[in-house]
C-alpha cells in the first residue's frame, strides 16, 4: 500500500476514531474500522513460542532464546522465523512480540534466557534471520525492549544512564540492524535512559525514539508501548510512541481525545501514528488494498503453510548444547562393557521434571513435553537400563497440596471452602471448590478478600509442612497458628514483577496422624489492565525421605551405573521475567548431589538445565559438562538426540561462563537512587573480561572465567589451516571486510564449527581512544566437514564492526590503522590472524 492510499484512508476518519485505533481495544488487539476494511491487528508472546491469545491453546514452545543463539546458526534462526510464522497464523495473531534483543549485560539478569548474546553482533545476525523470515511470511515481528533494558530490578522505574557512544555501539545496534533489514514493529520499554541529554521514561525519550529511530533510521512502522508502560499522555505523544497496549483502560483514550482538543497534542502527530499502524495492518493482511487494485493482491498474505515444529524444535535442542568440556570423550554415550547393554543413572530433579520454560510473559502452554528419562529409554538398545533419581531438592516451596486430602471444614464435602468478602467483610458467596490451580481469575468486581480454607488429612507419622504462598494482604493459619501475614496492598506492580506467578510459601510443620486446618485470607488484586485475581498456591510437604537419603539414593544408582547423567538447573522460582537472581549459585542442593555422584561414578555426564551462568564448583572435577539451556517441549528427544549420537551438539556459548561470582564484571543491576549506571561503557560480557586479561601480565592477569564467550567443543577436532582477505584492505564504499578461513576436521566423525572472527584495533589505540574494547566479535561463520575435510568459511566483517560513534561530530567514524582480524574457536582460542589496512581517508 502507498503512502498516497494510506493517506486517502486517514483523512476518512473521524477524530474520535483516530484517538480510538492508537490504543489497545483489549489485552492483545487493536481496533476495528469496518468502513475502511481495517480489522484489529492480533499481538501475542512471545521470544519462545506464540501463546494463543484466547487462552486456550497449545503452542509449539521452543527453546530459550539463548539457545538459538548458542547455534550461531543464521539458517536456523531463519526456518525457526518462518515457524514463528506458522505459529502465529495457527493462533490468529498478526504480530509477534518478540524478539528481545537487549543484552545479557548481566548474568543476574531475569529475561537472560529470554536475550540472545552479550554480543550485539551476535544478537543481531540471528535476530535479523528470524524477524526477515517471519515477515516474508507476512507476520510480524515486534522487536522489544527499545532501549537499555536489561534488568528486572525496578524495571519500570529505573534510568538506565548510558553515553551516547555506549548507546550507539551496543545497546543500538541490534534495533539498528533489525531497522535496516525491515523490521515492521518496535516495543518501547518500562525503563528510561539518560543519554547524558536526556533523562526520560522509554517511551517518552523522544531523541531515541523519534529522533534515532524514526527520524535518522527511517523505521517506518509501528511503535507500540510494553504493556501497561505508558505513563502520559502528551510526553509520550511527542516522544515517539504510537500504540498504548494494553486498551482500552490508560492514559491515552479520553485523555489523548482531550489533549488533542486542547491543542496540547497535534493532530499531525496523532495522523501520524494512525499511518503507522494502517501501514502495519496492511503488511499483515488485516487491511485490503483500496477496490481499484485489488487484483493485484498476491493473495491473502495470512495464509502461512503450516509447519511441522517437532523435527525442527529437536534439531534446535541438539544443536544449541554445548559441550564444555569432555576429557574423557564420554558423549556420545558408549555400549557398556564388552558390548553389554548399557545401564544408564539418570539423576536430579531436572532428569526427572525439566526447567522447560523460563518464567513471565514468555510463557506458553506446550503441544507436548518430551522427558530425558522416555526418551533415552527409546533411543538406548534394547536391553539397556535408565535407572532415574531425583536425588536433589531444587525448590524453595513444597509441592502442591493435593486436594483429595481436603474437605471443607464447614460442610464437610470434599475440597476447599472458598468465601468470598466484600471490603466491609460481608461474605457474598460462599462455595466448596474441588479443584484449586492455585489461583482464580473468576473474581466479582466487589469482591475484596478470598477467604481460604480447608481441614487437611495429615494421617502419615511424622512431620508435615502445610502453607500458602500468596501476594498482596493476607493471614495465613495452620491450626490457629500465623504462618504468614501481611498489609501490603499490591496492584499493577505485582503483574509487573511476575512474583505472583512464583510466590515462595510460608509453611509450618504439624505432627501428622491426624488432620489440620488450613485457614487463608487473600487479597483480591487488581491490576489496571489486566483481570483481578487471588493467588494461592497451597503447598504440602509430606514426611518421607531426608535430604540426605535421597543424596545417597542416586550415589547408589550411580555406583551401580556403566555411565551417570546428573541433570541440574535454574528453576522458575530463580530464572524469571519481574525479578533478577539474587545469586549465581544452583538452586538447593545440586551442587551436593553432583559431587556425591562424581564420587561414586568419575564417568558422569554433568548438564546443566538453564538459561543463564550459574557457578559450577565442581566443574574441573567433573569429566564431562553439557550446557543443555532451557529446552523447551523437545527437552527429552533433543538430550537423547545428543546422548545417543544422532545429532552433534555443536553449540557455543553467546556468553561469558564465571568460575567465581567475584570475578563477574556486572555482578548485579540495582538501581541506586533510580538509576542503573552503565560505567562498563562498552566492555559489556566476555570484553570486560578480556581488558582485565590483557592488562594484567604474570599472575597479575585478570581471572579467567570458567568457559570463555564463543566455546564450545563438538564432538570432533579442528585445524584452522589458512585464514586470509578478499582483499586487504578495506576500501571506502565497501560495506564489509570479506575473510575467507580454510579448517580441516581432524577428528573422526563429521562435525560443524563455529568460526569466529575477532577485531583487535590499531597498536596505540589504548591510548587514542582508551574506551575501545581490546577485541570484539566482528563476524561468524557456520561450516560442516566430515572427518579429513576441508572447508572454507566465508566470514562477513561489516565496515560497523571497525567503526566507532564519533559524539561530538554526531556520526560514525572508521579510525585508520592496521586491524588484527583473528579466526578464532572462543574468544580465548585465537588460531589464524591476518591484518587489515584501514588507510587514512576511508574514514566514511
Ligand atoms: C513484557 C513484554 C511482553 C508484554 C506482553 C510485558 O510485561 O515486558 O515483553 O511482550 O508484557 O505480555
Amino acid at each position: 500500500m502507498t503512502d498516497r492510499e494510506i493517506d486517502v484512508l486517514v483523512d476518512l476518519l473521524g477524530l474520535e476514531e483516530k484517538a480510538a485505533l492508537v490504543v489497545g481495544a483489549s489485552m492483545w488487539a487493536t481496533h476495528a474500522v469496518e468502513r475502511i476494511g481495517l480489522e484489529p491487528v492480533v499481538m501475542s508472546d512471545g521470544p519462545v513460542g506464540v501463546r494463543d491469545p484466547q487462552g486456550r491453546g497449545t503452542s509449539a514452545m521452543l527453546p530459550a532464546p539463548s539457545a538459538l543463539a548458542a547455534t550461531w546458526d543464521v539458517d536456523l534462526a531463519g526456518r525457526t522465523g518462518r515457524l514463528f510464522a506458522a505459529e502465529a497464523r495457527r493462533h490468529g495473531v498478526d504480530v509477534v512480540l518478540a524478539p528481545q534483543v537487549n543484552l545479557q549485560r548481566t548474568p543476574v539478569g531475569g529475561r537472560h534466557f529470554e536475550c540472545y548474546s552479550e554480543d550485539p553482533h551476535l544478537t543481531a545476525e540471528v535476530a535479523v534471520a528470524l524477524v526477515t523470515a517471519a515477515q516474508e511470511r507476512g507476520v510480524g515481528m515486534c522487536v522489544k525492549h527499545y532501549v537499555a533494558n536489561d534488568s528486572e530490578t525496578d524495571r519500570t522505574r529505573y534510568l538506565a544512564r548510558v553515553d551516547e557512544r555506549t548507546l550507539r555501539e551496543v545497546y543500538l545496534a541490534p534495533f539498528e540492524r533489525l531497522v535496516a533489514a525491515g523490521a515492521w514493529s518496535v516495543m518501547g520499554a518500562y525503563s528510561g535512559v539518560d543519554d547524558g541529554t536526556v533523562a526520560a521514561p522509554a517511551l517518552e525519550h523522544r531523541p531515541l525514539l523519534t529522533g534515532v529511530l524514526k527520524e535518522e533510521w527511517g523505521f517506518d512502522g509501528l511503535v507500540v508501548s510494553d504493556w501497561v508502560a505508558t505513563q502520559s499522555v502528551a510526553a509520550a505523544v511527542r516522544g515517539g510512541l504510537d500504540v498504548q497496549m494494553p486498551g482500552p483502560d490508560g492514559p491515552w483514550g479520553d485523555g489523548l481525545l482531550d489533549a488533542v482538543r486542547s491543542g496540547e497534542v497535534a493532530v499531525a502527530d496523532l495522523d501520524d501514528k494512525v499511518r503507522r499502524l494502517l501501514r502495519l495492518a496492511h503488511r499483515v493482511g488485516r487491511l485490503p488494498l483500496p477496490a481499484s487494485r485489488q487484483g493485484s493482491l498476491p493473495g491473502d498474505v495470512r495464509a502461512v503453510p503450516a509447519e511441522d515444529a517437532v523435527p525442527l524444535l529437536r534439531e534446535l535442542v541438539a544443536r544449541s548444547v554445548v559441550v564444555l568440556k569432555d576429557d574423557d570423550g564420554l558423549v556420545p554415550l558408549a555400549d557398556g562393557p564388552d558390548g553389554a547393554p548399557l545401564r544408564v543413572a539418570l539423576l536430579g530433579a531436572h532428569a526427572v521434571e525439566p526447567f522447560f520454560q523460563g518464567g513471565g510473559s514468555s510463557f506458553v502452554v506446550p503441544d507436548r513435553l518430551t522427558y530425558p528419562a522416555d526418551a533415552l529409554r527409546a533411543a538406548l538398545p534394547t536391553g539397556s537400563v535408565v535407572d532415574v533419581v531425583a536425588g536433589s531438592r531444587v525448590l524453595r516451596n513444597p509441592p502442591a497440596l493435593d486436594l483429595a486430602r481436603c474437605t471443607d471444614p464447614v460442610t464437610g464435602a470434599p475440597g476447599v471452602r472458598l468465601e468470598w468478602l466484600a471490603a466491609d467483610g460481608a461474605v457474598r458467596r460462599a462455595e466448596t471448590a474441588a479443584a484449586w490451580e492455585g489461583w482464580c481469575a473468576d473474581v466479582g468486581p466487589d469482591d475484596a478478600t478470598l477467604r481460604l480454607a480447608a481441614r487437611v488429612r495429615t494421617d502419615e507419622p511424622g512431620t508435615h509442612e502445610l502453607g500458602v504462598g500468596t501476594v498482596g494482604v493476607h493471614r495465613v493459619t495452620v491450626d490457629g497458628r500465623v504462618a504468614s501475614a501481611g498489609d501490603v496492598v499490591v496492584d499493577e506492580d505485582v503483574i509487573l514483577a511476575s512474583g505472583h506467578n512464583h510466590p515462595i510459601a510460608a509453611t509450618l510443620a504439624v505432627e501428622g496422624g491426624g488432620s489440620a486446618l488450613l485457614e487463608a485470607d487473600l487479597q483480591v488484586v487488581h491490576p489496571v489492565g489486566y483481570d483481578r485475581f487471588v493467588r494461592g498456591a497451597l503447598v504440602h510437604r509430606l514426611p518421607g525421605p531426608t535430604a540426605e537419603e535421597e543424596l545417597d539414593a542416586a550415589a547408589a544408582a550411580a555406583r551401580d551405573a556403566d555411565v551417570a547423567v546428573v541433570v541440574v538447573g535454574t528453576t522458575h522460582e530463580v530464572e524469571s521475567e519481574g525479578y533478577d537472581r539474587a545469586d549465581l549459585a544452583l538452586p538447593g542442593n545440586q551442587d551436593a548431589l553432583v559431587r556425591r555422584v562424581l564420587a561414586a561414578n568419575p564417568r558422569t555426564v554433568v548438564v546443566v538445565n538453564a538459561g543463564a551462568p550459574v557457578l559450577l564448583p565442581w566443574y574441573d572435577d567433573a569429566p564431562a559438562v553439557l550446557w543443555g539451556w532451557l529446552p523447551g517441549q523437545e527437552a527429552g528427544t533433543g538430550l537423547a538426540d545428543v546422548l545417543t549420537g544422532v545429532t552433534e551438539p555443536s553449540g557455543r556459548l553467546p556468553w561469558t561462563l564465571p568460575a567465581r561470582a567475584d570475578d563477574v564484571p556486572v555482578p548485579h543491576a540495582i538501581p541506586v537512587r533510580g538509576v542503573v549506571d552503565y560505567a562498563e561503557r562498552l566492555d559489556v560480557g566476555y570484553r570486560a573480561w578480556e581488558r582485565r586479561l590483557a592488562a594484567g601480565t604474570g599472575s597479575g592477569a585478570g581471572p579467567e572465567p570458567a568457559a570463555p564467550f564463543g566455546h564450545g567443543l563438538g564432538w570432533t577436532t579442528w585445524e584452522y589451516e589458512v585464514a586470509d582477505l578478499a582483499a586487504p584492505g578495506l576500501a571506502p564504499g565497501d560495506a564489509d571486510v570479506a575473510v575467507h578461513v580454510t579448517v580441516r576436521n581432524t577428528g573422526s566423525r563429521p562435525g560443524r564449527e563455529v568460526v569466529q572472527v575477532y577485531v583487535t584495533p590499531p597498536a596505540g589505540t589504548a591510548t587514542t581512544d582508551p574506551a575501545r574494547p581490546v577485541r570484539w566479535l566482528g563476524g561468524f561463520a557456520v561450516v560442516d566437514a566430515a572427518p579429513g575435510e576441508r572447508a572454507t568459511a566465508d566470514v562477513r566483517v561489516p565496515r560497523r564492526a571497525l567503526q566507532t560513534w564519533d559524539a561530538a561530530a554526531g556520526g560514525w567514524t572508521t579510525p585508520p590503522g592496521t586491524y588484527r582480524l583473528t579466526a578464532s574457536r572462543s574468544v580465548r582460542d585465537p588460531r589464524r590472524d591476518v591484518d587489515l589496512v584501514v588507510a587514512p581517508g576511508t574514514q566514511s
